[in-house]
């Protein structure tokens, strides 16, 4: 293969699949080749992208990034990341994806890189925040052509393309380890409720398994009801735990990166539970100021995640932050699945700041040296300027003074 292959990253939905003939009659490339690259999404999906390929006859390749995304999200539990409620599934997955398409393109030496998304999103700007950085050439065909949903199925009819599965264009789906999402057809109109049936763990799920116990040791999730598991193991199994009792589904206006609101409909379980549990394992071991000032930051890397940029100098430095607030983050949290939440119930740590003795109401002394009533001088200043503000405002009469000093009678 050559300069004159281009690799789309390739899902077998209408998009990707016009962009195939697209490739070498607008753009002059001889050959294209489909990249599907594996971050948890459902089987069904690669056994579709598979057969559109070879409808398309064009190569079609499949990469296992499913580790590397799953140590991402492990980052994401250390940050708390979230963008307006939504844990971020698809803005991770995007750079992971990005990167093993053009590693795919380096190693047939293809000259271009192509993805189907429009101009409208965000995803657009996350695949070419990572390919731009290569010398190969960034190609969009559906933005750059400005090509609309009706004239690509047109065009799909009358070259015969192949987009009868899964593409009735109800919505579109995006789906992931850490979260599936449905945004557009129907769902474009903000007042509708969506129907039922457009999730995917809705009825006739297992809901025996209503608590967990879940481990971590330095801010990563290690162990689900004692039994030790890999993030990809311990995400999928808690997919199927939590998702059957209804916890992690968002459905909100999203502000995208381009100022557009836009609806969207998310499931997301997993990560639901494990950053509930991390934050309130969070809540035990580290101070008051350390909680407030990471919450700064955990804000600051979900923006960044939220954008594709996280590889940049600030996350990097956000990062060593976040990671040396981490080394106290090890302990157990029980979750109980409850009417759609996942609700911390009970915390285990020896690393919690915490002193029952201190605390509670039934011993007289704080620490060895410090007695319940050495407060009485802290409650005397306590307030002690407001009140001398008060006193003040209320000895000089400001009000009537102001009268007078403006009366222009004499
Ligand atoms: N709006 C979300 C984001 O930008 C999800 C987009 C997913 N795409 C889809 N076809 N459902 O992160």
């Amino acid at each position: 293969m050559s300069q004159d292959t281009v690799a789309l990253a390739f899902s077998g939905g209408l998009d990707t699949t016009v962009t195939v003939p697209l490739l070498k009659e607008e753009y002059g490339y001889d050959e294209v080749i489909g990249v599907t690259v594996d971050v948890g999404q459902p089987a069904s999906e690669f056994a579709e992208a598979d057969e559109t390929a070879e409808a398309l006859d064009v190569d079609h390749y499949v990469v296992d990034a499913t580790d590397a995304f799953a140590d991402l999200l492990m980052d994401a539990v250390k940050a708390n990341a979230t963008y307006e409620g939504y844990p971020l599934g698809t803005a991770l997955a995007r750079p992971v994806i990005a990167a093993s398409i053009q590693a795919v393109a380096e190693d047939v030496g293809a000259g271009g890189l192509a993805h189907g998304c429009t101009g409208k999103g965000n995803d657009q700007l996350r695949f070419e925040a990572v390919w731009r950085q290569s010398d190969m050439e960034v190609i969009a065909p559906v933005r750059e052509l400005n090509l609309t949903r009706e004239w690509e199925i047109e065009y799909a009819e009358e070259k015969g393309l192949p987009i009868d599965s899964g593409n009735d264009g109800t919505w579109s789906i995006d789906s992931n380890l850490w979260s599936r999402s449905i945004e557009g057809g129907k769902l474009e109109d903000p007042g509708l409720r969506a129907p039922r049936g457009h999730l995917r763990v809705d009825r006739g799920a297992d809901r025996r398994r209503g608590l967990v116990e879940i481990e971590f040791e330095a801010g990563v999730p290690i162990a689900l009801d004692g039994e030790a598991m890999k993030p990809v193991e311990l995400v999928t199994t808690l997919n199927e735990i939590a998702g059957a009792h209804g916890v992690g589904r968002t459905d909100m206006m999203e502000d995208r990166i381009l100022g557009l609101k836009v609806r969207e409909n998310y499931e997301h379980p997993a990560a639901t539970t494990l950053l509930s549990a991390h934050q309130a394992l969070e809540s035990y071991v580290l101070t008051a100021e350390t909680l407030s000032f990471k919450e700064q930051i955990d804000d600051m890397w979900a923006k960044k995640a939220y954008q594709g940029l996280l590889a940049s100098p600030l996350v990097d430095s956000l990062d060593a932050f976040i990671e040396d607030t981490q080394t106290p983050v090890t302990g157990t949290v029980t979750i109980k699945f409850e009417g759609g939440q996942a609700r911390p119930v009970a915390r285990e740590s020896d690393q919690g700041v915490y002193s029952e003795a201190a605390a509670s109401f039934n011993t007289e002394a704080v620490m060895d040296d410090i007695e319940q009533g050495d407060a009485t001088g802290v409650a005397k200043y306590h307030g002690f300027q407001d009140r001398l503000a008060a006193s003040i405002q209320a000895s000089t009469d400001v009000g009537e003074f102001a009268a007078e000093d403006i009366s222009t009678e004499d």
